[in-house]
């Protein structure tokens, strides 16, 4: 059979550029239809989108073997936590959307747990200061790891090809090595002084010399771990050798997760949260992500606004963005949580006269202070490194996965012995009410942490529907931007006709409440729009480049276009 690869890296810094030209040509009137130059990597009938091009190879080659998409998100899932030590990952957590051929969809939640040990106070000092670091970097910040618990579950449950047969292509992986782009190159030499200094034993991610581009990286240890994983499933990484090497590394530095809270842990199947949004049925992940509650709010709140005639990145469209954007974060910071042990008011937030009401006091010719804005009264109640992939099969299965160690290679902890990073998900907490977390994010009681509790997450692995038919599959990394980067991408293409490509390359903008700036890429904002902006009283601020989209569009002859960020190493696979 036949089949391509596609790998945007080549193309990326001048496809980036030239979208943005394209696009500020056309401020004020929609994008004109695209070309085919335009598009994405076209498969016919299945596809892999993903933050590495052997993560996407071996997610496709799974399929091409008789394996649907479930199989293939098990493989690639493991893949990425050979190939993309920066995120992807055994020692995190995540969250799987997906919609069956036949229409019918649900959620996988394997984020991570706060061990038994854990405090409400326990990143305080006996002032109630946050002690700096103690939660993002170490042996502590570690939360009780969900992804392989997620797989097993997301396999039995919906895989059709052994288990044994999708885990081999990513241990095969971490034997023959891989081979290191610039990125991920410079990745671990910027991370080499934090990797000496969070592990008592020299790391494998760590050699005198510095990693060139080129190098090829094995991962030993790691591959035994895969096969215990392979050959006992759920109990090769809850107990067992790779339990006693966990707990071993806990011992060494100082951390806190037990045996019992590796056998405690267990993914959990949730409803998604649902919507639609001008026709368009958006599917998305429930708590304890924020995600999907906040893209809905974010969906519902512009919906009555015309953003097409606007523009695209016009004065009036950020505008409207930016202020659903600040009530939606002042919202998350109070309401949401682990619905385990808060009351989520689910559908209060998503009511639409709730919605319409909070975005009544946007006025148009000056900005809303944050500082006047909280969280809506509701009647009745009191580095950014995740990576996304996004996968459809041969049979029309689709599945939207976001999974994450949190911050770039997560604690820096590598379990010895066992070859993989533990996430510092315990700083996805609020660690003090009212304190910002490493996103800048605050929270309150709803988020504090307590033994066993799952810390919220801003994870959005979305998929769309149009005409009761797939039509798309999206997601990205990118902490508290993730929510507005899901979001834009959306409003790219059904609001401004982007392909799917144009749509992940596009510069971006993000409002989270607080801090009160409105933080945007290079060339999201032209300087006319940025004048009219700051006499409004906005705060626009340049940063870096974030998230890393990977998302799949189902083209009206049925064909699949990929969206693969320029921004990283992504790439799509498929035939
Ligand atoms: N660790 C990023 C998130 O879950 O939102």
């Amino acid at each position: 059979m036949h089949f391509l690869v596609h790998k945007t890296v080549l193309l990326r810094h001048s496809l980036l550029l030239i979208v943005a030209a394209v696009l500020f040509n056309c401020t004020n009137q929609r994008v004109t239809q695209s070309s085919i130059a335009d598009r994405g990597y076209i498969a016919d009938k299945a596809m892999v989108v993903s933050a590495h091009l052997d993560a996407s190879r071996i997610g496709m080659g799974i399929m091409k073997k008789g394996g649907n998409a479930y199989d293939a998100t098990v493989a690639t899932q493991f893949a990425l936590a050979v190939c993309l030590p920066v995120a992807g990952n055994i020692g995190g957590g995540g969250f799987t959307v997906y919609r069956t051929a036949s229409g019918e969809t649900g959620t996988l939640d394997y984020r991570e747990t706060a061990p038994g040990a854990a405090t409400e106070t326990m990143y305080q000092d006996n002032n109630a200061n946050v002690i700096a670091g103690l939660s993002t970097d170490g042996h502590l910040a570690a939360g009780v790891p969900g992804t392989v618990d997620g797989m097993v579950k997301l396999h039995q449950k919906l895989g059709v090809l052994p288990w044994a047969e999708v885990v081999q292509p990513a241990i095969d992986l971490a034997r023959n090595g891989v081979v290191l782009t610039q990125k991920e190159a410079a990745g671990l030499n910027s991370s080499k002084e934090a990797f000496l200094k969070n592990n008592k034993h020299i790391p494998y991610l760590v050699q005198k010399q510095t990693w060139q581009k080129g190098d090829t990286l094995k991962h030993e240890d790691l591959a035994r771990t895969l096969e215990r994983i392979r050959d006992k499933g759920r109990e090769g990484f809850y107990a067992g050798q790779t339990a006693d090497l966990l707990v071993k590394e806990m011992q060494r530095g100082g951390g806190i997760i037990s045996k019992q809270d590796l056998a405690n842990y267990s993914a959990v199947w949730r409803k998604p949260i649902e919507g639609n949004y001008k026709g368009y049925k958006v599917i998305s992940m429930p708590p304890p992500s924020s995600g999907g509650i906040a893209l809905l709010q974010l969906l519902k709140m512009v919906e009555p606004y015309d953003l097409r005639t606007y523009g695209w990145q016009s004065a009036k469209e950020i505008q409207v963005i930016t202020e659903a954007e600040r009530r939606v974060y002042a919202d998350r910071a109070k309401y949401l949580g682990d619905p385990s042990f808060v009351k989520v008011p689910q559908t209060q937030l998503l009511d639409e006269h709730y919605l319409n009401e909070r975005m009544s006091t946007m006025q148009p010719d000056k900005a809303t202070p944050s500082s006047e804005i909280n969280a809506g009264q509701l009647p009745g109640y009191e580095s950014e490194q995740t990576t996304h992939f996004s996968i459809v099969d041969p049979a029309g299965n689709a599945v939207s996965t976001t999974t994450t160690l949190n911050g770039a290679y997560g604690s820096k902890v590598v379990v010895e012995g066992a070859g993989f990073l533990l996430n510092n998900e315990m700083d996805d907490f609020s660690v003090k009410s009212g304190e910002p977390n490493m996103y800048g994010l605050v929270g309150g009681k709803a988020n504090a942490i307590a033994p066993g509790k799952r810390m919220l997450s801003s994870m959005t692995p979305t998929i769309l529907e149009k005409d009761g038919k797939l039509f798309m599959v999206v997601g990205t990394p990118g902490g508290s931007t993730i929510i507005t980067s899901v979001f834009q991408a959306i409003v790219h293409v059904l609001e401004h006709d982007m392909t799917m490509q144009q749509a992940v390359a596009a510069p971006r903008f993000h409002h989270q409440w607080l801090p009160d700036v409105i933080q945007h890429e290079p060339d999201a904002i032209s300087a006319e729009v940025r004048a009219i902006l700051t006499g409004k009283g906005y705060k626009p601020e340049q940063r870096g480049p974030y998230g890393r989209i990977d998302a799949i569009l189902v083209l009206p002859n049925g064909k699949l276009e990929a969206g693969a960020d320029p921004r990283g190493d992504d790439a799509a696979a498929g035939f």
